[in-house]
């Protein structure tokens, strides 16, 4: 059983692909670690105790705070997407119980990667910053993860924030430098060029059934699908972060390519700005793999045959 470590800013589809890793039953979640970006690291926190709450894994998955800003820049909440509290509103007067585990995320990464080496995958759903801080504390980290898959960038077509950002990306450009040249032998870019593709639609919701968490998913997401289709024409949740969990759980479900990539800091325009070269003009190795291609179908089955499960 593959041994993850999920990093999370829980919003709406971060809180979705916590489900996922878990009621998958197809991995060992060591730890979960929190970090500014949707909302503050305390709603982060707070979102992701209450998502355990309601799949009663409290006891058995730590939750560790990790950082509360940016590597250098102010920070850019998402409120318009994931609402004021960050799960579109669907836990909001909902006690929480789950409580966070003393410790920082950096530490805790680098401590359970080194202990477990050559075992541990990190999937990031937020910002880089909490990985960049690993990696600045414990260079040999890189040697010793198996493998990194984060849900952030594009690299064939427009950003989510900025014409040409995507949000992580956007939020903290710096933290991604970091992870993006720290030497990761195995790196994975999922981006929205995929994640796009992957829209959760009223068909899907309807199949997860009157259960807790068919509940769950039907509140939380559903604002998100009117602003959808304000912008769209459709009323669908896009699965960014989930997808992620489910590349970390099965390969097959996207084609990827060995590329370089490196990100924008310093543009008036493109800061976060994921530049992907596809025809390598600066003559440098690869440093990830960029998925570029999916099975949403696959996706799906998968994803509803877990939460039903
Ligand atoms: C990413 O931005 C966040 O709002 C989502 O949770 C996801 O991680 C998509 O661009
Ligand atoms: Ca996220």
């Amino acid at each position: 059983e593959q041994k993850i470590i999920l990093d999370v800013d829980t919003g709406i589809d971060d809180a979705l692909g916590i489900i996922l890793a878990i009621k998958s039953g197809q991995c060992e979640l060591i730890g979960i670690t929190t970090v500014n970006g949707n909302v503050s690291l305390g709603k982060a926190t707070e979102n992701t105790c209450k998502i355990l709450d309601l799949l009663q894994a409290g006891d058995k998955i730590p939750v560790v705070r990790g950082a509360s800003q940016p590597l250098l820049r102010p920070q850019f909440f998402e409120h318009r997407i994931h609402g004021e509290d960050g799960l579109g509103g669907a836990l909001r007067d909902v006690q929480v119980h789950t409580q966070p585990a003393v410790g920082f995320a950096p530490d805790f990464i680098c401590e359970q990667v080194l202990a477990q080496s050559g075992q541990v995958t990190l999937v990031m759903t937020g910002p880089l910053t909490n990985l960049a801080l690993a990696v600045k504390k414990c260079p040999e980290l890189v040697q010793h993860v198996k493998e990194v898959i984060f849900m952030g960038g594009v690299v064939t077509e427009y950003g989510n924030v900025t014409p040409v950002a995507e949000y992580n990306m956007y939020v903290d450009p710096e933290a991604a430098k970091v992870v993006f040249h720290a030497g990761f032998p195995q790196l994975t870019l999922v981006g929205l060029d995929v994640t796009r593709r992957v829209l959760l639609n009223e068909e899907h919701i309807a199949a997860l059934g009157d259960t807790p968490i068919g509940r769950y998913v039907k509140q939380s997401t559903s604002d998100y699908l009117d602003r959808y289709f304000e912008r769209n024409g459709i009323r669908a949740c896009a699965m960014h972060d989930p997808l992620a969990v489910a590349v970390a759980l099965d390969r097959s479900l996207v084609q990827t390519k060995k590329l370089y990539v490196d990100i924008e800091t310093k543009s008036e325009l493109c800061d976060g700005q994921t530049v992907c070269d596809f025809q390598n003009r600066l003559k440098k190795e690869p440093n990830m793999n960029v998925c570029l291609d999916v099975d949403a179908d696959a996706f799906f089955a998968r994803f509803i045959g877990a939460l039903k499960a």
